[in-house]
């Protein structure tokens, strides 16, 4: 449902962030995305959403092709960026009611799935505030609440953990479980290895542009043996040089 296909990322200045990164992540799994900083994990997740147009490759969303028909293929997905600062001179419920429009979710729909997400992530006092007021962790989860109010089947999220409360990661985790449950799939990228850890049903392990492993965490243990995905990625991405 979530298809890498050899999705090779050269950027303006020559520097090859991606190269040849496949994965197909089917219905009812959770994958998460694990690596060192500037592996390219927010770049392969900008290419599956149609961000950035990749040197080679493309990526196939739910059956769509996102480079071919990126307006079915973006409709399947919903998609967390990175940062979660974006019109921020909006309220919450402007912004939630312009995503809406957007993705021509009926008044009646956006109602009961405002209503229900605000709720889960104790948003519902805070819509009616510009989102300039809102905390690091707010914003955040008005991006993870706009993301989802088209109902995609696929959910592509970059680090969606961060900065959320422990409350409201607890519900996140959840609501992943529930929408892999129903026969969705859902890619999220994390540093949190213990989150990876409790969720997925596949880890990819990204560093330096190329997948190095791949895998169920069984997997991932039965190669390597009594360690665990802290240590099995500490060995594989190795540690940051120390500074002399
Ligand atoms: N716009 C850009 N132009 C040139 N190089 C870029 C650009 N964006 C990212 N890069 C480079 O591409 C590589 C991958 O970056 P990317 O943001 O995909 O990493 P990441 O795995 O998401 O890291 P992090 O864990 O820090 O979020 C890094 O070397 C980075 O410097
Ligand atoms: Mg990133």
């Amino acid at each position: 449902m979530i298809e890498a296909k050899s999705l090779t990322m050269v950027y303006g200045n020559g520097h090859k962030a991606t190269d040849d990164i496949s994965f197909n992540i089917k219905a009812g799994e959770i994958a998460g995305f694990a690596g060192p900083n500037g592996a390219g994990k927010t770049t392969v997740i900008k290419m599956l959403t149609g961000i950035l147009k990749p040197t080679s490759g493309t990526a196939v969303i739910n059956g769509f092709d996102i480079n071919k028909e990126p307006i079915k293929a973006k409709r399947s997905f919903a998609y967390v960026a990175d940062n979660p600062d974006i019109l921020i001179q909006l309220t919450g419920l402007e912004y939630l009611n312009f995503i809406a429009d957007m993705y021509d979710v009926s008044v009646e729909r956006r109602k009961e799935k405002i209503g229900s997400l605000s709720e889960r992530f104790g948003m519902s006092d805070a819509l009616n505030t510009q989102m300039r007021e809102y905390s690091h962790g707010m914003r955040q989860k008005l991006m993870v609440i706009s993301a989802l109010i088209h109902d995609p089947p696929a959910w592509i999220l970059d680090e969606p953990m961060t900065g959320l409360d422990p409350a409201a990661a607890f519900e996140l985790k959840q609501m992943m479980r529930e929408h892999a449950k129903a026969g969705n799939a859902v890619l999220f990228s994390t540093h949190v290895l213990e989150v990876a850890e409790q969720l997925c049903d596949r880890i990819l392990i990204i560093n330096n542009g190329k997948i190095i492993s791949e895998g169920t965490l069984e997997y991932l243990r039965l190669v390597n043996p009594g360690m665990t995905l802290e240590e099995i990625f500490v060995k594989l991405t190795g540690r940051p040089e120390k500074e002399s």
